[in-house]
Formats: C-alpha cells, structure tokens, sequence
C-alpha cells in the first residue's frame, strides 16, 4: 500500500488530499456530474437503441433501470470517491483498509478504469462524425436534400477511413489537451454555458418536429408500451444504456465524488444529475422520431440514425444550415465533456500510483486508445464482415465496434455497477454510510434497501438471463 492511499483514509489531514482541492461549490460538481452523463449516449444512442427495440417498452424499462438502478449506484458511487478523497482505485484501497476490508475490493475500480479506457476507442470516432457534421451543415450541403441523399452523405463517411481517421485525431486530441491540464480548471465556466444551450436547441429541434404532422406518433411510439416488442436482450440494453448515459460502474462518479466538499448533499446533487441526463434523452427522441415517421424511414436503422433524421430536419427548417451547424457544435462539446471524463480515472490512477507526470500519463494513455479507435473505424469499412467472436451465438455479426460496445455497456458497466452496490450496500460499515449521506432515516433506509437487495439481484437476473 503507497503512503497515499493509508494516510488519505484517516481525513482532510492527509498531503495528498489536500493538494487536490474541491468543487468550488454544489454547481461546479452537478456540472461536472451532468458534462460526463450527458452526451453521446443521450442523442446519439438512446434513440437508436430505443428505435432498434421497438419504442415505449423500452423506454419504461429504460426509466425504470435508471430510477431504481442508476440513481442508488450513482450516490453510492459518489460516496466512495467523496469518503476516499482520491482517484477510483486509490479511493478503495483507502476505504477497504480504513474499514478493515480485503483490498482485492480495488479491483472493481480497476474494471472500472479499464471498461472507460475501453468506451472512450470508439466514443471518439463517433465524436468524430459529429466534428464532419458541423462542416457538412455549415457549408449548406444539408439544404433541400432528401432521405436517400442524406443517408448517401452518411454512408459515404463511414466508407471513407481516412476522413474517419481525421476527425477520431482531431476528436481524441480536444480529449487530451484538457486532460493533460487537469480536468478542474475551465471545465465549470464551459460546462454552465454550453449545456444549457444544448437543451435549447434541442427544443428548437423538438419544436420543428411537431410541425412534422407526426409528432403524435413519435410521442406513441416512445411512451405507449407495447410489451410484446420487448426482448430480453432488449432488457439487458436498456439496463446497460442506464449505465453508460449516467456514466456508472467506470469510476468516474467516484473521481468527481471525490473533489465534492463533505457539506453538500449526495442524495439531492445525484437526482438531479439523473433527471437532467434522462430529460435531454428523451428530448432527442422528441426530435428525431417525428423525422423518422415523417420521411418513412426505419426506426431501427442503428447506429446511423441521428445522422441521417437531423440532417434532413436542418435541410427543411428556416436558418438550417445555422442551426445544424450549432446543434453538432454543441453535440461536439456534450461528447467531449463526457471524453474528458473516459479518460481522467485512469489518468489520475497513473499520476498516484506510478507518480507519472499528468502530462506523459495523458499522452500515453491517449494514444494507446486512439490506436485502439482505429480499429473500430476499420470495422465500419475495410473490416466490416470480420466478426472476430462470431463463432459464439451472441456475437454474431458484431464488428470490432459493435463489440467494443457490447463488451463496456452491456457487461463491464454492469458489472461495475454490481460490485459498487455489493461493497457499499454489504460491506462498508453502516455507520461510514449514514455519516456520508446524512439524510433522514427513512430515506436512508428506502436507499440501502433497494441498495442492498434490489440492485444486485435485478442487475444479476439480466445478466444471467442473457448469458445463458
Ligand atoms: N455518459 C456518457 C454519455 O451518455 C458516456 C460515458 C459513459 C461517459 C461512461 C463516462 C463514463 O454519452
């Protein structure tokens, strides 16, 4: 064990903690807090996943997963990094030798740091389509184009590996810079101006659709279950995706939980990052499915959704081009926000444990993930038939991307997820928790219940289900 980590449980005495500074206020942390959730998994992946899965089963499924799923984890999480002032993994050792605990607990920060390193290979690429997207709208070429022409103009970037290679750089090196800088300075002031207008202009979006003429059926579409459209692989999606668009079971609530002044109320600042994550979802799916039903395109198109339904609602409505070009801008900045926070855990990590420099363990952590996107920019032209595990049944067909993505959402996020609720809801101590969250006793107990029982079986019921 470093001297860090057992000095830094016994409290605020500690060098290393006290070096580290804190939130500057409640704000700053639900800022923080809501830049990693929200991003691309709110427009680009909830409306696809909801499309691919058949509409309002899902989404009640969804919005279950994240009430009685997502919330408890996320103050749990949080709890961890705030109780052991320091980057995920050392914030266990702290805890788990300050209570007594096995420190093989660490791990689960581990899998954690891993599954982000992992997410952040193919987040970037998708963060760049949405940088060839603001050029694509700002130079007017959306105006006046029809479904096939748009999809033509999507297609074309998915076949293009050098254009795909560019905007992943560009992308990964936004990503970088700010990391190398310490993730704290200017990510505040960024965040307060940029998010609130991202909603905005979502709700210019959403105010184009209802003149669509099939807003009404968008609205059935994501809010009238039809439970025979529910799969059980679908659960486990729905379930995943409450992982990743919160930005659980990878350690970064627990970085941010861990600049987060004692003061301040977990229970409160974690709804409230959960209610404004789960609201812009489901404002992008207000604006893209009326364009989906009105154009008679397939709300399962997959991934490629967002990019061929928005484009041509910007080539229809006045000031297109303007509006287009902003809303990717903004889509940029909500994806980078959520990129900072894919990479700061492990960051951090390197910086304690191996006393790395910020700026060289940036760099290389940086570009071994940038060389681990290439290959999912392969598997979208040159190596799209390659299905590395294809001989196993539930990976048939999945590219090197689709793969990437199944691996982190659907089983290490859980995973993650899992062991959080079972290290905090079974073996910190009562009293540690009760001290953290300093709620009343009946919402305390409603919490560690749901902590303790509810989480862990439904988490595992969807995992073995799914496995088996
Ligand atoms: N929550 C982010 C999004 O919805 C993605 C993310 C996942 C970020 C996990 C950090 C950790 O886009």
């Amino acid at each position: 064990m470093s001297n860090a980590s057992s000095s830094a449980a016994s409290g605020a005495m500690d060098p290393v903690r006290a070096k580290r500074g804190l939130w500057s206020s409640r704000l700053a942390f639900i800022l923080a807090a809501t830049g990693s959730a929200v991003g691309l998994g709110n427009i680009w992946k909830f409306p696809y996943i909801t499309g691919e899965n058949g509409g309002g089963a899902f989404v009640l499924v969804y919005l279950l997963c994240i009430a009685a799923v997502g919330l408890p984890i996320m103050m749990a999480e949080v709890l961890i990094g705030r109780r052991g002032g320091l980057s995920p993994v050392n914030s266990m050792r702290a805890i788990t030798s300050h209570e007594g605990l096995k420190p093989a607990w660490r791990w689960l920060a581990v899998i954690g740091v891993l599954a982000g390193f992992l997410i952040l290979s193919f987040y970037s690429v998708i963060g760049g389509w949405a940088i060839s997207y603001v050029g694509t709208a700002a130079t007017g070429q959306l105006t006046g184009q029809t479904a096939e022409s748009i999809g033509a103009i999507f297609s074309g970037l998915l076949s293009d590996p050098l254009t795909l290679l560019m905007w992943h750089t560009l992308f990964m090196a936004l990503v970088m810079v700010v990391v190398a800088r310490g993730v704290r300075s200017g990510l505040e002031r960024a965040v307060s101006i940029l998010m609130p207008a991202l909603f905005v202009l979502l709700l210019v979006v959403v105010g184009y659709a209802m003149t669509t003429g099939h807003f009404g059926q968008a609205v059935a579409f994501l809010f009238q279950p039809d439970f025979s459209k529910l799969t059980t692989s679908g659960v486990l999606v729905a379930l995943g995706h409450a992982f990743f668009t919160l930005s659980l079971g990878m350690g970064v609530m627990m970085a941010y939980g861990s600049y987060l002044p004692k003061d301040i109320s977990i229970a409160k600042t974690s709804i409230t990052v959960s209610v404004m994550d789960t609201a812009v979802a489901l404002l992008a799916g207000l604006a893209i499915f009326p364009i989906v039903f009105a154009n008679g395109l397939e709300p399962g198109a997959g991934p490629g959704l967002i990019f061929q339904t928005l484009p041509l609602a910007f080539g229809q409505m006045p000031m297109g081009s303007l509006f287009g070009t902003l809303f990717f801008l903004l889509l940029i900045f909500a994806a980078w926000t959520s990129g900072i926070s894919l990479l700061e855990p492990l960051v951090e990590w390197l910086e304690e444990q191996k006393g790395m420099n910020r700026k060289v363990s940036t760099l290389g952590a940086g570009i071994v993930c940038w060389l681990l996107g290439i290959a999912s920019i392969l598997s979208l032209n040159l190596w799209s038939d390659f299905a590395p595990l294809g001989m196993f049944a539930m990976f048939e067909g999945k590219t090197i991307f689709d793969l990437l993505d199944f691996l982190t959402a659907n089983i290490l996020l859980p995973l993650g997820g899992l062991l959080v609720a079972v290290f905090v809801g079974w073996y910190m101590s009562r009293q540690a928790l009760e001290s953290e969250l300093s709620m009343s006793p009946t919402v305390f107990s409603v919490w560690y219940r749901v902590l303790r029982y509810f989480t862990p079986i439904a988490v595992a019921v969807v995992f073995v289900y799914n496995l088996v």
